[in-house]
């Protein structure tokens, strides 16, 4: 036999068998990664491409095909220079130059580069950062002892679980008693916990725990172990959807399902091990359960990367043997500091089954995030109840679960239900079921809007309540839907607005703003701002293959001075609106909407046919204005010929205005409005009460109308406000934090005495975090750096912190003062989450060494974004 050559010997190894795979911790600290897709049609093979760039191929990227995640070593440098990115700065260049028409490039360079580039589809530096889960805001009341019958379960705190048995308010629970008695338990169906890990030794979980689906992608091991003292989230989740019957603490809504953990949360976490976790198990897997995101601090505006992105649509696509994965994201727990779902990419996507809170009596509860993504509401924590659920450790409860966190699995928990009568059912045909079947609440509630079609829906409750009982009986007999389809209009480009991939604006439409505010209680004019049209026809509908509507996606482009300030909303052709962007107060930035792309189910069934007008509005602040340059938006739906339908693949990002491949419908500056003078910003009446409220819309009737908007100082709970700033509240609440402050100090005193030697695994742990993390900030990664160019996405710019705004554990420092702000019980911290709830006290709680630095302290190592 010939021998090979050394270098093709070791070129063809790396290619062929991985030298290390995803199991294996990746070093952050001595090696740069990236995802590398291969066109393998391309001239370039996998190797010689590779070779080029001088990485190493380390493993397959989860379940996408021809992704591949590749490294090489870091070219240490002095602390105080900035590293260059060898790498992505090759893969520049030789982009550059196979797009070149320059003479003077030699041609056998311009032939290389152009072999590379065209076996190259996308590159993008891989960097760490942290998801957040949407942990429960603190409740201030005390969750009373209610009374639930029995039936036959003897899981001792079933008769606390109100969610399922609801004693005082029957009309507000996930109502499975009656799909129970049918025989429906899950059996078969497989729920995935994306979160903080899985305590699979609790004897709720033991017996229904999936080990084979599950994963570690924090610590790179097969099992989702909670390690961190904090590590509890996934835990109580996975106990809603699978506690067995006659275990401890209550009992699952699906409890003879399985559950898998895919851990994730607890650590900085790089996209690839993202993607992965998200098509984890993907074939036998039938639903994603998300409660965690970008932070819920209303000034935040993230969304998947282009990697998660194509994962998601993977999943989607392939998941379940193409019926596609169920991923059900938690809204968010921002509502409070005028955070909205539509500011989140994850839980805007149209993949996404969207997922409120309502507490037990059915009110929309203060963190509850509204949004016209929004699709139904599960119950959850308010009014001074929590949900009860399992907890880390053998024997352990939860009794203060809550948020959107806890809606999300309650959510997944009914569809895991459906889908042991129905495994046949797709993604689509789950979002069906949530849109027919959900339950109205609160009719006098004024956020409710008749759609088009005739039905009812608010941007708090999306359609409505998700009921069991309504729910698996209309899957049973369910129709498939027929296969998507969708349409694209051109982008419209207003007064020759532009965007360079740096994000520096220029043209576009001057927002007209009101001025010399006059007032109180005056309207302002409906036509303030920038109104723009997009005409779609019935023949554009044919061609496209549609029939009937679903998803509606509006993609903007909008210079800001202040982004918060801006209000986008689009009115349908039949008159119906959807309120895209509401007013944020808090969000000061000054980068506006770069190709922010919202969604609206309010149109659902409707027919799209005709004039879609979007409405872009400012608010009142003279030197604080912005332009708007263009907009696009999608339509989505069910095809009129399943047999010419094809599935959808994602495009590149956009990363320029206009966008690269689309030809552009150039609209001239015509339909801006100028208007008379008009009024100043006044607050509604009736705000509801403080433990939740159904009498309050969540955006204004109109949306050019800053009256029904709170002012920045005033916050969205003014009466809350109140309390917070009185006197009596003020020295009565250091009262009590002095004395609770002395308790938990002896408490914590003797907690670290005995707990020092339990700690000292974390805390190793924690400082190789750190390590990790501070090389990670050598590489000069900014939390706003788009600049990365053409295919490579947002390679070097992924980096940003994710944040639990409202944790029960107060976990960021910069945050502290925004809650108190909004909330007079986060004045006394720990002291008031502890009076809350004493069995979740004693684990929540630990020194803050063990924290291991990462989730307090994100520093300016991680870009964090939140700071203006
Ligand atoms: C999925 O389920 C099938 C049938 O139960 C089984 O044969 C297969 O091994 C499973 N695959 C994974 C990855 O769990
Ligand atoms: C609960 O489910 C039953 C059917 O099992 C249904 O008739 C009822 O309307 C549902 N909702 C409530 C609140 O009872
Ligand atoms: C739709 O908009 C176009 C121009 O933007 C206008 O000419 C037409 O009359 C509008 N149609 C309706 C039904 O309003
Ligand atoms: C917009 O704001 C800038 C300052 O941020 C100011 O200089 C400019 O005059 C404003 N433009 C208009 C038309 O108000």
């Amino acid at each position: 036999m010939r021998c090979l050559p050394l270098s093709l010997l070791i070129t063809l190894l790396t290619s062929i068998s991985p030298v290390l795979s995803l199991k294996y911790p990746h070093s952050y600290h001595t090696h740069n990664y990236y995802v590398l897709e291969h066109n393998p049609a391309g001239p370039a093979s996998l190797a010689e491409v590779t070779n080029t760039l001088g990485v190493e191929v380390v493993d397959k990227v989860g379940e996408l095909a021809n992704h591949w995640l590749v490294r090489t070593e870091n070219q240490l440098v002095s602390r105080t220079e900035t590293p260059g990115d060898h790498v992505m700065e090759k893969y520049k260049t030789l982009r550059a130059r196979a797009s070149s028409t320059h003479l003077l490039i030699r041609s056998s360079e311009e032939s290389l580069a152009k072999r590379f580039d065209s076996s190259v589809q996308y590159l993008s530096r891989q960097e760490l950062r942290q998801r957040v889960k949407r942990a429960p805001p603190p409740i201030t009341s005390d969750a009373s002892g209610s009374v639930a019958e029995r039936m036959g379960i003897q899981d001792p705190l079933f008769s606390e679980q109100w969610h399922l048995v609801n004693n005082e308010q029957p009309e507000h629970m996930m109502n499975v008693t009656a799909v129970w008695d049918s025989g429906i338990t899950g059996k078969g169906v497989i729920t995935s916990f994306v979160d903080d890990g899985l305590d699979y030794t609790n004897i709720d979980l033991k017996e229904n725990f999936d080990a084979v689906n599950s994963h570690d992608f924090n610590d790179h091991t097969d099992l989702p172990t909670p390690k961190l003292f904090d590590d509890h989230h996934g835990t109580r989740c996975a106990g809603q959807v699978a506690a067995g019957k006659n275990t401890a603490c209550g009992i699952g809504i699906a409890y003879e399902s399985k559950v898998a953990g895919v851990r994730i949360l607890s650590g900085p976490i790089s996209d690839v091990d993202e993607a992965a976790a998200l098509n984890f198990g993907f074939q036998n897997v039938s639903i994603y359960s998300c409660s965690w995101g970008p932070p819920d601090n209303g000034q935040a505006m993230e969304g998947p990367s282009q990697l998660i992105k194509k994962a998601v649509l993977n999943g989607i696509n392939n998941g379940r043997g193409g019926k596609g994965s169920i991923f059900v994201f938690a809204s968010g727990n921002g509502a409070a500091r005028g955070d909205q779902c539509n500011f989140d990419g994850y839980t805007n996507s149209i993949y996404s089954v969207t997922i409120s809170a309502v507490d037990y009596k059915g009110l929309h509860p203060y963190y509850s995030e509204a949004c016209a993504a929004n699709m139904v509401v599960a119950y959850s924590s308010g009014s001074g109840k929590h949900i009860v659920t399992s907890d880390r450790g053998e024997n352990a409860c939860a009794r203060n679960h809550g948020g959107t966190s806890a809606a999300a699995p309650n959510a997944a928990g009914v569809i895991a239900l459906a889908m042991e009568v129905r495994p046949d059912l797709t993604w689509r045909d789950i979002q069906h079921l949530c849109v027919r079947t959900a339950r109205m609440i609160n009719h006098n509630d004024p956020d409710w809007e008749k759609t088009a079609q005739g039905r009812l829906y608010s941007y708090k409750y999306g359609f409505g309540a998700l009921d069991a009982g309504l729910f698996v009986p209309t899957a049973k007999e369910w129709k498939n839907v027929k296969p998507q389809v969708w349409l694209k209009t051109p982008t419209v480009v207003l007064g020759n607005g532009k965007m360079t991939e740096e994000q520096q604006y220029s043209g576009g439409v001057f927002i007209t703003q009101l001025k010399n505010p006059q007032g109180e209680g005056e309207r302002s004019d409906p036509n303030a701002g920038v109104k723009s049209t997009i005409t779609i026809t019935q023949e554009m509908l044919d061609a496209a293959n549609f029939e009937k509507l679903e998803h509606i996606q509006v993609k903007v482009w909008i210079s800001h001075a202040r982004r918060g300030d801006v209000e986008v909303e689009i009115v349908s052709p039949a008159g119906v609106k959807s309120v895209l962007g509401g007013r944020r107060p808090d969000d000061a930035d000054g980068s506006g909407y770069p190709g922010w792309t919202f969604m609206s189910v309010k149109h659902w069934d409707e027919n799209p046919a005709g004039n879609w007008t979007i409405h872009v509005t400012d608010q009142n602040i003279p030197g604080r204005n912005g332009t708007f340059l263009g907009w696009n938006m999608m339509f989505w739906g069910s095809a009129l010929d399943p047999a010419k339908s094809v599935l959808y693949e994602l495009p590149e990002e956009d990363t320029i205005f206009p966008p690269h491949d689309d030809p552009p419908l150039v609209v001239g500056g015509a339909s801006t409005t100028r208007f008379p003078t008009k009024p100043t910003a006044h607050l509604p009446g009736d705000h509801g009460q403080a433990e939740g409220e159904n009498t309050k819309p969540a955006f204004p009737n109109d949306a050019a109308a800053p009256t029904s908007t709170p002012t920045a100082d005033e916050g969205w709970f003014p009466d809350m406000n109140k309390l917070g700033n009185s006197q009596k509240w003020f020295f009565g609440g250091i009262a009590v934090v002095a004395v609770f402050g002395i308790g938990v100090g002896l408490f914590f005193w003797r907690r670290r005495t005995m707990n020092q030697k339990r700690k000292q695994q974390y805390e190793s742990l924690a400082g190789e975090e750190i390590v990790g993390m501070s090389s990670m900030g050598n590489s000069g990664v900014t939390g706003r750096d788009h600049a990365t160019g053409g295919r490579a996405g947002r390679g070097r710019g992924t980096t940003r912190e994710l944040y639990d705004a409202f944790g029960e554990v107060s976990d960021d420092d910069d945050d502290a003062d925004e809650a108190t702000r909004l909330q007079p019980d986060r004045t006394t911290g720990v002291a008031s989450s502890g009076l809350g709830f004493h069995s979740g006290f004693l684990d929540d709680e630990d020194e803050p060494s063990s924290r291991g630095g990462y989730r307090d302290e994100p520093g300016p190592e991680l870009g964090i974004r939140q700071e203006h």
